[in-house]
């Protein structure tokens, strides 16, 4: 049996030898490609995969019909949008993620982006507090809350919406305000954090009516994904709106634009980096690695995403 690990953003050193432990110790092959450059790398690599580690990697059609053996893909992370769900569930592939194990470290990197945006972007001049200002959390999965229970500890109003989240208690418990439409949230929230998944519905879902109902000087938060932003809209709102901040983890397919128009009111990351630390690392590709045991010795399918 043979498990590949193919992440063109690698995992952190620990994090393999963690993997390659658990794979081994069950008695299967480990194979690595890390940093491929192109994709043909992937399509060879995964000729004789039966089990697949992923990040971000695209697992397209292509990828599943160069893969004869495969059995299970885990992505190792939250989003799934990176794999072909109707290609894997149409060879009987198994999908999975890693839900919970890298979301400490992208919600701290939204606070962090929400505090540098606040300082000019760490540049001289006068900035502003977080402390006092409201937060509002679109959707209220694992890494909404714990941006939100973060934005408690550091004096914000939170208030969040989920429209897939009923049990008011789950607000509640952390002391945050529960809103019932997302226009409400945007319209209150000085800093917004996004966390929904990139779908068909929510595919430029976020624009130019939700930004400009924004308060005065609001900034968007994206640790999510680009493909839920109009960008349309965003560069429209942003042109109308001089007080208006974007904040990304994934910079915009027209972000040299953005930048060049708007200056220390955007801000891109040169690389996704949000799930990128020793400790999420560790967590999400050891739980992949256990997950895919669990599967071919216990035929554990908890976390798997194509069940019919
Ligand atoms: C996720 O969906 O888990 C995050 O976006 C992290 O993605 P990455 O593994 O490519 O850093």
């Amino acid at each position: 049996m043979k498990v590949l690990v193919a992440t063109e953003k690698p995992f952190a050193k620990k994090a393999v030898e963690g993997i390659r432990e658990i794979v081994e110790g069950a008695g299967y092959e480990l194979a690595l490609l890390e940093k491929y450059a192109d994709r043909s790398e992937l399509l060879a690599a995964v000729a004789d995969a039966d089990a697949l580690i992923v990040r971000s990697d695209k697992v397209t059609a292509e990828v599943i019909a160069a893969a004869p053996n495969l059995k299970i893909v885990v992505r190792a992370g939250a989003g799934y949008d990176n794999v072909d769900l109707a290609a894997a569930s149409g060879r009987g592939i198994v999908v999975m993620n890693t839900p919970g194990q890298n979301s400490n470290a992208v919600a701290e990197l939204a606070v962090a982006m929400m505090i540098f945006m606040a300082r000019n972007r760490f540049t001289p001049g006068t900035g502003s507090e977080i402390q006092g200002k409201t937060l509002g959390i679109h959707a209220y999965g694992n890494v909404g809350r714990l941006v939100g229970r973060k934005g408690k500890a550091l004096g914000m109003r939170v208030v969040a919406y989920d429209p897939f989240v009923s049990d008011p208690q789950v607000f509640a418990a952390d002391g945050v305000e529960q809103v019932s439409s997302v226009e409400e949230l945007y319209r209150v929230s000085d800093y917004l954090s996004l966390h929904i998944p990139a779908t068909p519905q929510t595919t430029g879902s976020i624009g130019y009516e939700l930004l400009t109902s924004m308060p005065k000087g609001a900034t968007l938060v994206n640790t999510a994904r680009k493909e839920v932003i109009d960008e349309e809209g965003l560069m429209r709102a942003l042109t109308e709106r001089e007080d208006l901040k974007y904040v990304t983890d994934i910079a915009a397919a027209v972000q040299p634009e953005l930048d060049e128009k708007f200056g220390k009111r955007v801000f891109a990351t040169a690389k996704k980096m949000g799930a990128e630390t020793a400790e999420a690392n560790l967590n999400a590709g050891l739980a992949a690695a256990r997950q895919i045991v669990g599967f071919f010795t216990d035929g554990c399918t908890r976390f798997q995403v194509n069940k019919a």
